[in-house]
C-alpha cells in the first residue's frame, strides 16, 4: 500500500496575494487482495451489483456497495435512460437507496468498481462530482467520515479516507 499526496495549487508568499495549498492524501493498494477482508467482501458486492447496471448507452458498467454501522450492506448501480440525464449513477443510486430504507444510519465505508463493455478499466475510477456533492451531504449528517474504495475491473485500488478528500472545498447546508 502506498501513499498519494495530490496538491491542488502552490503556495506563493507575496504581500499582497496570498495562495492556500490544499493537499489530499489517498492510499494506493496494488489489488483487491491487499484489502481487509471485510473490505474485500464488499468489493465484491460492487462488482456483483455492477454486472446488474443498467447501461445500454455508455456500455460503462458501475457497482457501487456501502456498508452500514449496522453491518448491513446497500448497493446500487448506473441507471440509465435514453432522455441521458434522466439516468444515475451507481453511487448516488446506492446512497439513496440507504436513505429510503435505512434512514439515519451510519454509513462507514463505500466500494466502487466498474467495468467499460468496450476496453478494459484497469485503473482506480473515482466517483463522478455530482455523486461526491451527494455523499457530501450524507457524511455531513452524520458526522463521521464515510471510506470510500474504488477500481476499474482490476489492478489497483484507492482509497480516500473521507469524501473531504475527494471533495475540497465542500458545498454544504450550513452556507443556506
Ligand atoms: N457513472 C457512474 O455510475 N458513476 C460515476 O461516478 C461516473 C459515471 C455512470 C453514469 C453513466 O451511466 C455511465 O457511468 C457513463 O457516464
Amino acid at each position: 500500500m502506498a501513499l498519494l499526496s495530490i496538491s491542488a495549487t502552490s503556495t506563493t508568499n507575496t504581500s499582497s496575494l496570498k495562495k492556500l495549498k490544499l493537499e489530499i492524501q489517498l492510499e494506493v493498494f496494488e489489488s483487491v487482495s491487499e484489502l481487509p477482508k471485510d473490505i474485500q467482501e464488499l468489493m465484491n458486492k460492487a462488482q456483483q451489483a455492477r454486472e446488474n447496471a443498467y447501461a445500454p448507452y455508455s456500455h460503462f458498467k458501475v457497482g457501487a456497495a456501502l456498508r452500514l454501522l449496522s453491518g448491513e450492506t446497500v448497493i446500487g448501480n448506473n441507471q440509465e435512460n435514453a432522455a441521458f440525464p434522466s439516468g444515475l449513477c451507481a453511487e448516488r443510486v446506492a446512497v439513496f437507496h440507504a436513505g429510503a430504507t435505512s434512514p439515519g444510519q451510519t454509513i462507514t465505508d463505500m466500494t466502487v468498481s466498474v467495468r467499460s463493455l468496450k476496453h478494459t478499466v484497469t485503473e482506480p475510477i473515482a466517483p463522478c462530482g455530482a455523486c461526491r456533492q451527494s455523499l457530501a451531504e450524507y457524511e455531513q449528517n452524520q458526522k463521521s467520515p464515510i471510506t470510500v474504495y474504488f477500481m476499474g475491473e482490476s489492478g489497483k485500488v484507492m482509497k480516500a479516507a473521507s469524501i473531504k478528500d475527494l471533495l475540497p472545498l465542500i458545498f454544504d447546508g450550513t452556507y443556506l
